[in-house]
């Protein structure tokens, strides 16, 4: 490899479930989209997440960490070693149920990104997670959602934002119907190409 050839970056995916944004990642990658990376891992923080299975079906190798019943400290060193020894450069948190600590992410500054279903600042921070933001959402009888992906800081949602999607709230969602319209509108968009975009960071 020449000086100016830049080495394929490594990524790893953290799920704790049914994996729909992984699929989007998997499916940009599929047609050629990601640029400079390629998804090496795929880990779940729960034995029985369906993401476990989209990933195989990938071909894309898969690791367990799981989280019940152990410290968060003890939960991180396991998690790094396995991320270490796969030699990951860059880490997506796809609906990975797990608030890692300021620690843990200064081993990936700047490489840890995170999606999530509203427009950050609003409907974020600790609490707000799967249908509980939607249903706060409705509730607050916006006409506009969407979804982000920032770069995961030490603060729950809290990190730089790289894109956001807007999403037409209707009158007769509930947080469930709302919740499809995001993933499919905005999350599974933004998030391959907010991954492009750290992979095109030194
Ligand atoms: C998504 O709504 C994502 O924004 C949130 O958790 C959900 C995960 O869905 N962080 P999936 O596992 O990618 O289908």
């Amino acid at each position: 490899m020449s000086c100016l050839q830049k080495r394929v970056k490594n990524v790893a995916v953290l799920i704790s479930g049914g994996g729909t944004n992984l699929q989007a990642l998997l499916d940009f990658e599929a047609k050629g989209g990601l640029k400079g990376g390629k998804i090496a891992l795929v880990v779940s923080s729960k034995s029985d997440a369906y993401g476990l299975v989209r990933a195989q079906n990938a071909g894309v190798k898969t690791a367990v960490v799981t989280k019940k019943g152990v410290e968060l400290s003890q939960f991180e060193a396991s998690l790094l070693s396995l991320l270490k020894e796969n030699e990951i450069d860059a880490v997506v948190l796809a609906g990975f149920l797990v608030i890692l600590s300021p620690e843990f992410v200064a081993n990936f500054k700047n490489k840890i990104i995170n999606i999530h279903p509203s427009l950050l600042p609003s409907f974020g921070g600790e609490g707000f997670y799967g249908l509980r933001v939607h249903q706060a959402v409705v509730d607050s009888g916006v006409k506009v959602t969407g979804a982000t992906a920032h770069i995961v800081s030490g603060e729950v949602d809290r990190g730089e934002i790289l894109v956001q999607k807007a999403v037409e709230v209707k009158e007769d969602d509930t947080p469930q119907s709302l919740q499809l319209r995001v993933m499919q509108e905005a999350e599974w968009v933004i998030l391959p190409e907010a991954l492009n975009l750290i992979l095109s960071k030194d």
